[in-house]
């Protein structure tokens, strides 16, 4: 990733978050946000509902739909309630390809009352395309969001 004020970047999400409630107001804005700034190949969610992994808000080409716990690393995520960085997604058994264009990947889970609620998913055409210090910018963007998921009214489930 081209190096990045993560500290300016967080401020921005976290004021456009700031006073919203709506789940998928907020999913949206950050997944723009992060696609834009981060400049990546897809940049979204999959929101836990009926326990599968459900497309929720992204940026980027045309992704599948749903996802099994323990599936992929989306699902792997979930299921070890883990972040996952993968330098080369060709090498991660049971990766699933959306897009021929990625090559590596990170998947960051959104826990609230140690239950994972979505996780965030970003692809890259890139190989080790992410590192440390993208991994716990993200994870503070995912604790941040956790608020929102607990904030919200919608029924995601
Ligand atoms: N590669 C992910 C699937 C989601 S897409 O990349 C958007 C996975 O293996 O879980």
């Amino acid at each position: 990733m081209p190096s990045l004020n993560y500290d300016t970047l967080f401020l921005q999400i976290k004021s456009l978050l700031q006073g919203e409630i709506d789940l998928i107001a907020n999913l949206s804005n950050t997944a723009a946000a992060l696609h834009i700034a981060l400049n990546q190949h897809w940049t979204g969610f999959y929101i836990v509902k009926n326990n599968e992994l459900v497309l929720g808000p992204f940026q980027g080409p045309v992704a599948c739909t749903r996802i099994e716990k323990g599936k992929g690393v989306c699902g792997s995520a979930w299921l070890n309630k883990q972040a996952i960085v993968v330098d080369n997604v060709h090498e991660f058994d049971g990766h699933i390809a959306c897009s021929a264009l990625s090559n590596s990947e990170i998947v960051v889970p959104i826990i609230v009352n140690n239950e994972v609620q979505a996780v965030l998913d970003i692809d890259s055409i890139e190989y080790s395309a992410f590192n440390n210090a993208d991994l716990e910018f993200l994870t503070k963007v995912c604790t941040l969001l956790s608020e929102s998921f607990k904030l919200s009214q919608d029924k995601v489930n």
